[in-house]
């Protein structure tokens, strides 16, 4: 091919990548012209988090090479990349909980004098200024650990934008935001772009990718599939390029027969929601839309016995229950997948069948003893209809892909067969044929008597599994919404999002 390598910010040549066993990359191709917003997309595992952690040197390739601004280039870690003008917003977020917004946002590039004393007013002064611009609404000096996974997020997105990179990689920067700070996020992508600025822009969100990005590359199993202008493809042919078949229907919604009320809330208030009443039922998906921060997660926690309740009773197949831990719920009968699978989904340094097996482990250990062949078959079993992306169960959880860990988070679950299932933000990060595979296993757990309530800020997905939708709107439920309001289209997505901002329509 004769193209001129100095119109591209990032050229990436037949980079290969394998760890242990697993090739992750094989001979890809990547190439970013600056002021581009460039989609890079493909199924869990496809090997885009590690082709971008190649591009910031966290780590080094088998064979290939890259050039930016033209250059040869190969950076020694992340420093040595945003020193030559590359930042990243990695996809499992790392900050450092202890320390303030500012010391954050200026981490190993601190404003010293003589490389020893730390000009910490400058410092904080910088950063309060950095903030205004953003209207982050917090004092630099705030700790981190006081903000939201959200702002958090938004602090990760600032810090790269202030480093004065020239290409910013985004790895599903989205994936906590609500669509008002979503949409903030994309008044700053465009205004870097306007500035020259290149982005490379992950996520599995094919409405974002349609609405912000310029160019796709698409991976799959490791391999460069192609490129195009974006507006040169469909929906359609994004999935093909992706899963190298048709896959038909997203999201393949089976309505199956409504029961007894399985689990009630009532007049529930704790921190973060107040009286809060509702039914499900067996065999029902019961949808749960709203803002971040609106108040779905605490009251769902607070059920699931992670927080307490301030009043209020809750009943369990119409007798009253109190929850006093997790593991009280679970023995109850009540599951929750977390949204937060890091810190609260997964053991990261432990296998995957220790991860599926722990809230099993009653069952696995009928005696003294664990039933080990029991338990490797029915993990494997487990992982296998997930389609897991794993060369075996005996790997670490934190050597999987984003979406393939949250696939084991939801498969330990499974196996424990609750009687009520809560799900936060169940497809987060995962892939157009996982997440298929993820709504067709609840319409299973659905059609088995199961009650399942799934707390989603896709709208899409809210609309198109739930039986019903409870809108959140500051703590209270703001509106519900049933199944043949949304297929007659006497409801649409922005009457949802109106009641989510309060009933102010538009
Ligand atoms: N540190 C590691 N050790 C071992 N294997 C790894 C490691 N990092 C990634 N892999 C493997 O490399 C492959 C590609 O993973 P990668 O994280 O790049 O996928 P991805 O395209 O970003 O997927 P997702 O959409 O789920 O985030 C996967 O099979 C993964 O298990
Ligand atoms: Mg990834």
């Amino acid at each position: 091919m004769v193209s001129n390598e100095n119109e591209y910010v990032l050229v990436c040549k037949d980079i290969s990548k394998a760890f242990g066993g697993t090739q992750a990359l094989k001979s890809v191709q990547l190439k970013i012209k600056p002021g581009e917003v460039h989609a890079l997309m493909g199924e869990n595992g496809a090997g885009k988090s590690t082709l971008m952690k190649i591009v910031i040197g966290l780590y080094k390739q088998d064979s290939g090479s890259m050039t930016f601004e033209g250059k040869p280039y190969q950076a020694k870690g992340p420093v040595d990349a945003i020193k030559a003008g590359i930042a990243m917003i990695h996809q499992e977020l790392n900050p450092e909980p202890h320390l303030s917004i500012a010391d954050n946002i200026f981490l190993k590039r601190e404003d010293t004098v003589c490389g020893i004393f730390l000009n910490k007013k400058k410092q904080n002064d910088r950063a309060n200024e950095i903030l205004r611009q953003f209207s982050f609404p917090y004092e630099s000096t705030t700790l981190i650990k006081e903000l939201t996974l959200a702002q958090v997020q938004m602090i990760e997105i600032i810090k790269a934008v202030s480093s004065d990179a020239r290409l910013i990689i985004m790895d599903e920067p989205t994936s906590s935001l609500d669509s008002e700070e979503t949409a903030h996020l994309f008044r700053v992508i465009n205004d870097l772009k306007s500035k020259g600025v290149a982005i490379i822009y992950i996520s599995h969100r094919m409405n974002e990718i349609f609405e912000i990005c310029d160019q796709v590359s698409v991976f799959r199993d490791g391999m460069y599939i192609g490129s195009k202008p974006i507006a040169d493809v469909s929906r359609h042919d994004l999935i093909e390029m992706m899963v190298g078949r048709k896959v038909e229907n997203v999201f393949p919604k089976i309505d199956c027969e409504i029961g007894d009320v399985v689990f009630e809330a009532r007049g529930l208030t704790g921190k973060g929601f107040s009286n809060i009443n509702f039914k499900v039922r067996a065999g029902e998906i019961l949808g749960i839309s709203g803002l971040v921060g609106s108040g779905r997660s605490e009251t769902m926690r607070a059920i699931f016995g992670l927080d307490s309740y301030e009043s209020g009773k809750i009943f369990l197949n119409g007798k009253e229950i109190r929850i006093k831990s997790p593991a009280d719920a679970i023995a109850k009968g009540i599951c929750m997948v977390n949204e937060d699978r890091k810190n609260f989904g997964l053991c990261l340094l432990r296998s995957l069948r220790e991860n599926i097996s722990l809230p099993n482990l009653p069952k696995h250990q009928p005696h003294l003893l664990i039933d080990q062949a029991r338990e490797k078959r029915e993990c494997e079993d487990v992982a296998k209809k997930l389609t897991v992306k794993a060369a075996s169960i005996e790997h670490t959880a934190y050597s999987l892909s984003g979406g393939n860990q949250q696939k084991v988070v939801i498969s330990k679950w499974i196996m424990a067969n609750p009687k009520l299932l809560i799900l936060d933000e169940p497809t987060r990060g995962v892939d157009v044929g996982a997440k298929a595979e993820i709504h067709a296993l609840m319409c299973q757990f659905a059609a088995k008597g199961m009650a399942v309530i799934m707390i989603s800020s896709e709208l899409p997905e809210v609309m198109s599994m739930s039986d019903r939708i409870l809108v959140y709107h500051e703590g209270r439920i703001g509106g519900e919404i049933l199944r043949s309001e949304i297929l007659s289209e006497s409801v649409t997505e922005k009457d949802i999002l109106a009641k989510a901002f309060g009933g102010v329509s538009g």
